[in-house]
């Protein structure tokens, strides 16, 4: 999928694991704390999450123009008992370069995701975000459901 907005372009597909060089885990710490990640670390969760297939996908968006990806997010299926065996989608870390947003990416990104769980026959897809990104997710076509709740353990 390719687009274009002030003579960049944007490729929009799912990660590769030259995208280490390409500024993904900088990328994901717009988002929250990464800590150090190796390249022999990266690979091995690369090799341990493309083993589960369709089931857990990551889209990222490119500039092929500076080659760094500059939007991301995961989808992962949870597969169920309820609703005759069916599948929930989770979307989760959503984030897009602070020079890229407000250019749609954002959108993009989460349709793809959406998209994915939709093809791959999941009934719903859900995610959690702050009061202040509800408005995003709303123009991404999802409703304010429930609340959330969390247990951390470090
Ligand atoms: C939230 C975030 C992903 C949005 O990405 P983006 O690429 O800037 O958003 P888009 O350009 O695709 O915006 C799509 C629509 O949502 C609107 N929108 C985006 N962020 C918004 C916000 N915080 N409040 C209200 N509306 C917002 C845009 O105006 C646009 O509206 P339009 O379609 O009518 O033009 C981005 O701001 C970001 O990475 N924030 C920091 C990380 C984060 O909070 N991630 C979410 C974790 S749940």
């Amino acid at each position: 999928m390719q687009s274009n907005k002030d003579e960049k372009t944007y490729r929009v597909r799912k990660l590769e694991i030259t995208d280490k060089n390409k500024g993904f885990m900088e990328l994901l710490q717009q988002l929250t704390v990464c800590g150090s990640v190796s390249d022999d670390e990266f690979q091995k969760r690369f090799e341990e999450l493309r083993s589960y297939g369709d089931d857990h996908v990551i889209c990222v968006i490119e500039d092929t123009s500076s080659s760094k990806i500059v939007a991301t997010g995961s989808v992962f299926l949870e597969k169920k008992f309820i609703r005759s065996c069916g599948k929930v989608g989770h979307i989760e870390d959503v984030v897009v370069d602070s020079s890229a947003r407000g250019m749609q990416l954002g959108k993009k990104v989460v349709s793809f995701l959406a998209d994915h769980a939709c093809l791959m026959g999941c009934y719903k897809v859900i995610l959690d975000c702050s009061v202040d990104n509800k408005a995003f997710y709303e123009k991404c076509g999802f409703k304010e459901k429930e609340i959330q709740m969390v247990k951390y353990f470090i």
